[in-house]
C-alpha cells in the first residue's frame, strides 16, 4: 500500500515537518515535505507543469493509495504552502483515496479550522476524508529531540489505527 504524508508547514524547523515526519515512519510511508521542496506559486499557466518539482508532486499523488495531510494553522486557517500544493493537483489525484487530517496550532484553542479548512477543500478534490482527526498544540513536542511526546505518540496512533481500519476496508 502506498501512503503518502505531505507536511504542509513552509517551515523547515516547524513542529508539523516534527509530526509528518513520526507519522511517514509510523505508517512506512513515503513523505512529500513542502518546507523543502520550493514549489512555485500556482498561476494555472501551462509551463508549470514543465517543472520537476511539479511533475513529481503529480506523480506521486497519482499514485499514491492514500494521505495524511498536516497544516499549521496560521490565522485561523491552514497554511498556504499545503493550499497551494495542492491546487497544483485535482480529483484525479483524490478520488475515492482515504484522506486522514492532522492540525498543529500554537495551543490557544486553534487548530480547527484549519482541519476544517482541509475537509472542505478535500471534498473539493474528492478524496474520502475520514472523520477521525487531530490537533497538536506545541505540548506535545519535545522541542530539543524533535519528537513528540509519550502522551501525543499514544494519541496520534489511536488515529492512525483508526486510518488503517480504513485503508484495510477501501484500499485493495
Ligand atoms: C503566521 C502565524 C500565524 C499563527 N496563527 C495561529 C492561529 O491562528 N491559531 C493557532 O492556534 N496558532 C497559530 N499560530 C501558531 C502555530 O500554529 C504554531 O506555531 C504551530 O507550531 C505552527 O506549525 P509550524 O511549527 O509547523 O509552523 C500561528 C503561527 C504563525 C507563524
Amino acid at each position: 500500500m502506498n501512503i503518502v504524508v505531505i507536511n504542509g508547514t513552509p517551515r523547515k524547523y516547524g513542529r508539523t515537518r516534527i509530526a509528518a515526519k513520526h507519522i511517514a515512519e509510523r505508517m512506512d510511508a513515503h513523505l512529500v515535505d513542502l518546507s523543502t521542496m520550493n514549489l512555485p506559486m500556482f498561476n494555472g499557466e501551462k509551463d508549470q507543469g514543465d517543472l520537476a518539482e511539479v511533475q513529481l508532486l503529480q506523480k506521486t499523488a497519482m499514485e499514491a493509495d492514500a494521505f495524511v495531510w498536516l497544516s499549521p494553522e496560521y490565522h485561523s486557517g491552514m497554511s498556504g504552502a499545503l493550499k497551494n500544493a495542492l491546487d497544483f493537483l485535482g480529483g484525479d489525484h483524490f478520488r475515492h483515496k482515504p484522506t486522514l487530517l492532522f492540525s498543529v496550532a500554537g495551543g490557544g484553542k486553534g487548530g480547527i479550522n484549519s482541519l476544517n479548512q482541509m475537509r472542505t477543500i478535500g471534498r473539493g478534490l474528492y478524496a474520502n476524508v475520514i472523520p477521525n482527526q487531530l490537533v497538536l498544540d506545541p505540548h506535545c513536542f519535545i522541542r530539543d529531540e524533535d519528537c513528540l511526546t509519550e502522551d501525543a505518540t499514544e494519541k496520534v496512533q489511536f488515529v492512525l489505527d483508526e486510518f488503517q481500519s480504513y485503508l484495510d476496508r477501501y484500499v485493495k
